[in-house]
């Protein structure tokens, strides 16, 4: 995915490799942001708060919220050009006389990492259901044995243990070798397949008589069914699916040649994601409905619903290995962006080669990895603050931790940064710079400290 490294002491070009095109890293942008978040989140979450209204508020975040923070995180990482602690010294220095703002790039390796604790977790699942499928579990499977099977599997942790090292094992090897061609092909196969094998569940999911009901529920808002704490979830929801708020798509940013449009790509990448988490919505709550589940179910809901729809089509395993992989595909594109912000620290920062940082890297979010293992097992009982300690995970990083950034991100960009600065990495001041420039300055900001005000009971 990257050139060769150019060096003629320009930063505009320089210190990194870059990505080969601009269609590169298009596709690397999109392989983080299309993952678990989209198809195995969402529609557990929406389900959780109620869904249309809940759907209504995250398509605001995702747009007038998402949409600038991803553009400013990216025009910072380009201009920055380092980790995403150097490049918010720098930049903190330059534009701001302050190096404190490093502290964010800190807070962005934290929090990718205690994601990726539990992405891997989830995504370990992703694998095994690969085998599943193969094994032929789901054919013509109830739904009460497809959610028995999960049941049972969630709960063994050994099971669990070994996927989840599986996984991680597997992202540290391809992180360590530098991604490069692999990231590409398989965002450039993975997506369009992901979307053709969704397009056949959403015809099963028409047929099941109970499309309008799923329908309904997805998209007619019922404002009665949210609340606040709901509110702050929908918030928290857009910034992960997009990989933003943490430094993910601020350290690819680092890799961008000058040329890219960032306005077009956030475009398409943003629209691409909304697409593929409203289509698995589409899909999954029909089937919840005409097998009597609850849509509030929780982290196992695609997980029970699916495999059982792919169990009553003809060649049903087939599809359904090939979904879990492709799911598992789009994991692994997510995951790598979850580790570079802390690889490219450590690399650039002790000097050290980029395997020896995978691994070390690798090594500690796979043993944060068991908080999230035990979680559905042995320490099921073990409930503080929000629940579990995957639930504690969950809420700190994507609730908080990720809006925080955001925040950060974009005061920085909007407020910090000098305007010729952002223009130029905006590709100047025009229409979309102009827009930009509101949403970053006023509403992001706005959005996001009322939300937490709100939560916090102080509003
Ligand atoms: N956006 C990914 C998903 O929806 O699955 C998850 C993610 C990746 C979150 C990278 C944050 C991140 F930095």
């Amino acid at each position: 995915m990257f050139e060769n490294d150019v060096a003629d002491g320009d930063r505009r070009n320089s210190l990194h490799r870059h990505w080969s095109s601009r269609f590169t890293f298009i596709l690397a942008v999109t392989g983080s942001a299309v993952g678990l978040g989209n198809i195995w989140k969402f529609p557990y979450i929406a389900g959780q708060n109620g869904g249309g209204a809940f759907v209504l508020v995250y398509l605001f975040f995702v747009f007038l919220v998402g949409m600038p923070v991803m553009m400013s995180e990216i025009l910072i990482g380009r201009r920055g050009r380092r980790n995403p602690v150097a490049t918010m010294k720098l930049l903190g220095e330059e534009e701001g006389g302050a190096s404190q703002w490093r502290y964010l790039g800190y807070l962005a390796i934290v929090c990718s990492m205690l994601i990726l604790s539990y992405y891997s977790f989830i995504a370990g699942w992703a694998l095994s259901y690969v085998y599943e499928s193969v094994s032929g579990t789901f054919v013509d499977a109830s739904i009460a044995e497809v959610t028995a099977t999960y049941q049972g599997f969630a709960s063994n942790w050994v099971a669990t243990a070994i996927a989840h090292t599986l996984f991680m094992a597997t992202t540290v090897a391809l992180v360590a070798r530098g991604v490069k061609r692999g990231l590409e092909w398989a965002v450039r196969l993975m997506v369009p397949a992901l979307v053709g094998l969704m397009i056949l569940l959403l015809v099963f999911s028409i047929n099941t008589g109970y499309f309008s009901a799923g329908v309904e529920f997805l998209l007619a808002p019922n404002f009665s069914e949210l609340s606040w704490s709901g509110v702050l979830i929908a918030l928290g929801q857009a910034f992960f699916t997009l990989s933003i708020g943490i430094g993910a798509v601020m350290a690819y940013g680092a890799y961008l040649p000058q040329e890219t449009s960032i306005p077009g790509t956030a475009a398409v990448v943003v629209c691409a994601d909304t697409v593929i988490a409203l289509l698995a919505g589409l899909i999954v709550f029909p089937i919840v409905f005409a097998n009597g589940l609850d849509p509030a179910e929780g982290p196992g809901l695609v997980f029970m619903t699916l495999p059982s729809a792919f169990g009553q089509m003809s060649g049903g395993i087939l599809y359904a290995a090939v979904f879990f992989l492709l799911l598992s595909f789009a994991a692994w594109t997510s995951a790598f962006s979850l580790m570079e912000p802390s690889v490219a620290w450590v690399v650039e920062r002790f000097n050290r080669s980029r395997v020896e940082a995978a691994v070390i890297i690798g090594f500690l979010i796979w043993l944060m990895g068991f908080g999230s293992v035990l979680s559905f097992s042995v320490l099921s009982g073990f409930k503080f603050y929000k629940g579990t300690i995957y639930e504690n995970i969950d809420h700190l990083t994507s609730n908080i931790l990720l809006p925080i950034g955001g925040f950060f991100i974009v005061v920085f960009a909007g407020w910090v940064m000098c305007r010729n600065s952002t223009a130029e990495e905006l590709g100047g001041v025009g229409p979309a710079y102009s827009v930009w420039r509101f949403l970053a300055r006023y509403v992001a900001p706005v959005a996001i400290v009322v939300v937490f005000l709100q939560t916090s009971g102080l509003l």
